[in-house]
């Protein structure tokens, strides 16, 4: 477990550890899911195979209630009959997970002809409303897309610190802990710190 960057006077403290996210003791575990939220590969698959199939039973509960679940449907965004659109965020349990609740969040895949960064910011700062939502006052983020999704990790961690930043105030969340699976990746977050 790692270092403390600097924070925002007013906003949650950013932490960075290099470990395993379905480890961490938190409030929230942040999922990177894909829009069927019906489990994958990289974290998505250690954290149903971690916390158990209470995770997945949620999961197919809130598919089918995902209009009722999301306040709104955006321009541009995936029709809800496809699943959580990308760059939103819904919660279930966390199973059997050291947290009460996993945070589902549908990042996007990287194009090289189009800019899809507003999308991955709008991960942290939708899964950081529904933590504030459900009271959560620490939240573990992964770095979101940056695996099977193909994000470069650099740019990928100045968009997630950023991101968090510009949040700041009004949220009831005090600790976002960047959870980095390798020394590459925890490198990148100390960067963009
Ligand atoms: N703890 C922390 N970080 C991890 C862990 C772990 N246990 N496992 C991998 N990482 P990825 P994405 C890192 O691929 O790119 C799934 O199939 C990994 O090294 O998990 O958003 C979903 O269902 C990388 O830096 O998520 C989607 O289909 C980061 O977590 C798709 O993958 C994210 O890698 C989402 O792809």
């Amino acid at each position: 477990s790692g270092s403390t960057g600097p924070s925002e006077p007013t906003g949650p403290t950013i932490t960075l550890v290099l470990g395993d996210i379905t480890e961490q003791h938190v409030d929230a575990i942040v999922n990177a899911a894909n829009s069927s939220l019906l489990g994958g590969g990289g974290v998505d698959g250690a954290i149903h195979r971690r916390g158990g199939t209470a995770i997945l039973d949620d999961c197919r509960r809130l598919r089918a209630s995902l209009p009722q679940a999301l306040s709104s449907v955006r321009a541009g965004e995936t029709p809800i009959g496809k699943g959580l659109p990308t760059g939103r965020a819904v919660a279930t349990t966390a199973g059997e997970l050291h947290a009460d609740h996993v945070i589902h969040t549908v990042g996007p895949v990287h194009s090289s002809s189009e800019d899809r960064s507003e999308l991955l910011a709008s991960c942290y700062r939708e899964s950081l409303r529904v933590a504030g939502e459900l009271g959560a006052r620490s939240v573990a983020f992964p770095a979101v897309s940056t695996g099977i999704y193909g994000w470069p990790l650099d740019d990928g961690a100045r968009i997630a610190v950023e991101t968090v930043r510009e949040t700041g105030a009004g949220t009831s969340v005090e600790e976002v802990r960047f959870v980095l699976f390798d020394e590459t990746a925890y490198r990148a977050f100390e960067a963009a710190l």
